[in-house]
C-alpha cells in the first residue's frame, strides 16, 4: 500500500482545462476500446497511419516456398524492419525469437493445401483463441473466400472470429481471395473488402488493382492492407507500393516481394520509404540500389577478412 498523501501542495483538478477527447488515429475503429486500440497501435505506426507487414504464411498452404526454405536464416533477420510479422503459429514458435518485440498478425485459418485445387477455400479456424492470447498475438488473419463455392463456411469462421477478437479485443484481419474463376477487378475487390468491412473485420488484406483503387479503399469503411502477389522487379513492386498508399491504403502486407528480392533488407527499407515517409518510386528505387551496393560491399569485405584469416 502506498503511504498516505503528506504533500502540502495545494491540489489542482484544472477545472478550467475540459477533459481530454482521443480520437482514433485508424479509420473505422473509433468505437472500440482500449485494448483492441492499443493492438492497433502496435501494428500501424501511430505517426504516419500506415503499415509495412512482412507476410511469411505461404509455408502452411505451399511448403518450403523460395525464400522461405529456411525462416530463421532469410525471416528473422528481417523482423526488425517490419511493424508487423504474418504468419502461421508454428512458424512463430519455431523461427522467431520471442524477445522479437514485433507485432504479429497470426493466421488463425487453416485447411486445403497445394496438393487440394481448392487450395485456401475450404479453411477451418485453425487455431485456438487461448493460443492466440497465450502467444500474445497483436491480430488474426482469415481467410475470405468471397464468391467461391465454399463462401458460407468461409464466412461463418470469420464472424466467429470476429466475435472472439471483439471479446478480447483481438483485431481481425479478413484475407480476400480470389478464385480462378473470377476477375481480379475494383467491382470484385470493392465488393469483398466492403462484405469483410460490414461483417465487422477490423481490417482487410486485398490486393492492388490499377483501375480504381482509389473506390476500393474508399468504399471500405476499415483500413485497407494491400498483399504483394507474386515477385515482381523491385522498382515495380515499389511503384506498386506507392500507388496502393496514395489512393488510400492504410499500409502493404508483402512477402515474395520482399524475401523474393536480390537484397530483401534493402528491400523493405526501400518500402518503409514509401509507406511511411511518402517516398516517390524513384526515390524508393534510388535508396533500394544505394544499400544493396552498400550490403555487396559489407558483404565483400566479411568474405575477403574470412578468407584472410583461413589462409593465415
Ligand atoms: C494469401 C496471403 C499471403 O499472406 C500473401 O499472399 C503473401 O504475400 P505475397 O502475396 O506478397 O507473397 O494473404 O492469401
Amino acid at each position: 500500500m502506498p503511504g498516505a498523501d503528506t504533500s502540502t501542495k495545494e491540489k489542482n483538478f484544472y477545472t478550467d482545462i475540459p477533459a481530454a477527447k482521443h480520437s482514433f488515429f485508424l479509420k473505422g475503429l473509433d468505437q472500440y476500446d482500449w485494448g483492441m486500440q492499443s493492438r492497433l497501435s502496435r501494428m500501424f505506426n501511430p505517426k504516419s497511419g500506415h503499415t509495412v507487414m512482412l507476410a511469411f504464411d505461404h509455408g502452411y498452404a505451399y511448403g518450403p516456398t523460395t525464400g522461405l526454405e529456411r525462416l530463421d536464416v532469410t525471416i528473422a533477420p528481417l523482423a526488425p524492419y517490419a511493424d508487423c510479422l504474418m504468419c502461421a503459429r508454428g512458424a512463430l514458435r519455431s523461427c522467431i525469437p520471442s524477445d522479437c518485440d514485433k507485432a504479429v498478425a497470426m493466421r488463425c485459418s487453416a485447411g486445403t493445401t497445394i496438393l487440394d485445387e481448392n487450395v485456401f477455400v475450404n479453411e477451418c479456424i485453425g487455431v485456438d483463441i487461448e493460443e492466440v492470447i497465450r502467444m500474445n498475438v497483436t491480430c488474426m488473419a482469415v481467410q475470405v473466400c468471397i464468391g467461391s463455392d465454399n463462401e458460407r463456411n468461409n464466412i461463418e469462421n470469420f464472424v466467429k472470429l470476429v466475435d472472439l477478437g471483439n471479446k478480447y479485443g483481438i483485431p481481425v484481419l479478413g484475407v480476400t481471395a480470389v478464385g480462378k474463376n473470377m476477375a481480379r477487378d475494383k467491382r470484385y475487390f470493392g465488393l469483398a473488402t466492403r462484405i469483410i468491412a460490414e461483417l465487422g473485420g477490423h481490417l482487410v488484406k486485398t490486393y492492388f488493382v490499377e483501375d480504381g483503387f482509389e473506390d476500393v479503399a474508399a468504399g471500405c469503411p476499415v483500413p485497407i492492407v494491400i498483399a504483394g502477389g507474386k515477385k515482381l522487379p523491385e522498382k515495380d513492386a515499389l511503384t506498386m507500393a506507392y500507388k496502393a498508399i496514395q489512393q488510400g491504403a492504410a499500409g502493404v502486407d508483402m512477402g515474395r516481394n520482399v524475401f523474393q528480392s536480390e537484397d530483401p533488407i534493402a528491400m523493405i527499407k526501400a518500402i518503409r520509404s514509401v509507406v511511411h515517409e511518402n517516398a516517390t518510386p524513384n526515390q524508393a528505387y534510388e535508396l533500394f540500389c544505394d544499400l544493396k551496393a552498400e550490403n555487396a560491399k559489407a558483404a565483400k569485405a566479411v568474405k575477403r577478412a574470412k578468407t584472410t584469416k583461413a589462409k593465415k
